[in-house]
């Protein structure tokens, strides 16, 4: 049964959690829009969700690189023209694991965060006058800030391009999320963040991967969670009758916000420095 109209959009649905989600979500009669890096990095998942839909499940592809914001309000002003959208599945990250100096993308951001963080911000809001409702807008958090009590953001580095480790990028960019999803929430969205666990990456993925990451990420590879597990956990937030808001866990219960992220005013600052970094007055 199809309990809510209009569409969902899954960023970075060409492998893993992503891919798993679109498909599963086509399974149960929805229409789901696939936003990848090209039409060719969609081909996966076009092919593997529409041979499994069911009742009138489908898929579209709208290409858009997310490290280019240009690319990304084209790829918004697509889907609005598309018809409603009841769910966006912020989905696509990286890490960059392997690189030494902060890339700074076409619009001067840095890469790890402009992808992670600044591109779902462009997206969502490009997107927030065509959501059904309040709309759902769900990100993709990590269980790795546990381990990082002390990381917090920095309003004058927000993208930490001036200090800069990869590890310090990406969970940067998972706490600017989080306070994103607070501030949304206090907006009139209603926004979710699961706190995902480690998770297996898909053989293409670990392939590219130098052999030192490969070798390290072994030991990972035993404990990881399945990615359609997690996707499953997408579903759920996307499909349940009353939305699930804040920052929770694979079960979908309330755990804490770490770095002090649910702090109203650091969400209005995170807003406005993260607008700031999209428009280029940073
Ligand atoms: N795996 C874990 O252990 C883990 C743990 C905690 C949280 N998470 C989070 O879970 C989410 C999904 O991760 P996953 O494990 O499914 O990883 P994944 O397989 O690497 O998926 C990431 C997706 O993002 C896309 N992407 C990256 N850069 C892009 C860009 N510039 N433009 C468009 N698409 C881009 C990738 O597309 P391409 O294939 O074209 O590059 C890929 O499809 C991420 O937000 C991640 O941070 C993962």
């Amino acid at each position: 049964m199809v309990l809510h109209d209009g569409t969902i959009v899954i960023t970075g649905a060409a492998t893993g959690i992503g891919r798993r989600a679109a498909v599963q979500l086509t399974r149960r009669g929805r229409h789901v829009i696939v936003v990848t890096r090209s039409d060719d990095r969609a081909t996966g998942v076009v092919e593997a969700a529409t041979s499994e839909a069911r009742d009138g499940g489908r898929i579209t592809s709208v290409p858009a690189d997310l490290a280019d914001l240009g690319q990304v309000r084209r790829a918004a002003a697509q889907i609005a023209d598309l018809g409603p959208v009841h769910a966006i599945v912020n989905n696509a990250a990286i890490l960059a694991i392997a690189r030494r100096r902060p890339r700074l993308t076409v619009d001067g951001v840095e890469e790890v965060f402009a992808v992670n963080h600044v591109a779902p911000f462009v997206l969502t809001t490009a997107l927030r006058t065509h959501l059904t409702g309040r709309g759902r807008a769900i990100l993709a958090g990590s269980k790795g800030l546990v381990v990082l009590p002390w990381l917090r953001l920095d309003l004058d580095d927000l993208d930490s391009s001036r200090r800069w480790s990869p590890v310090r990028a990406y969970y940067r960019s998972k706490l600017a999320q989080l306070a994103f999803a607070a501030e949304l929430c206090r907006r009139g969205v209603d926004a979710s963040v699961l706190r995902i666990p480690s998770v297996r990456v898909d053989h293409e993925r670990l392939a590219a991967y130098p052999r030192l990451v490969r070798l390290a990420y072994q030991p990972k590879l035993r404990v990881a969670a399945d990615p359609t597990v997690v996707a499953a956990r997408y579903v759920d937030l996307v499909t349940a009758t009353r939305a699930v808001t804040g920052h929770v866990d694979m079960r979908l219960r309330p755990v804490r916000w770490p770095g002090g992220t649910h702090d109203a005013r650091l969400g209005a600052q995170v807003w406005s420095a993260t607008e700031a970094l999209a428009t280029g007055r940073s």
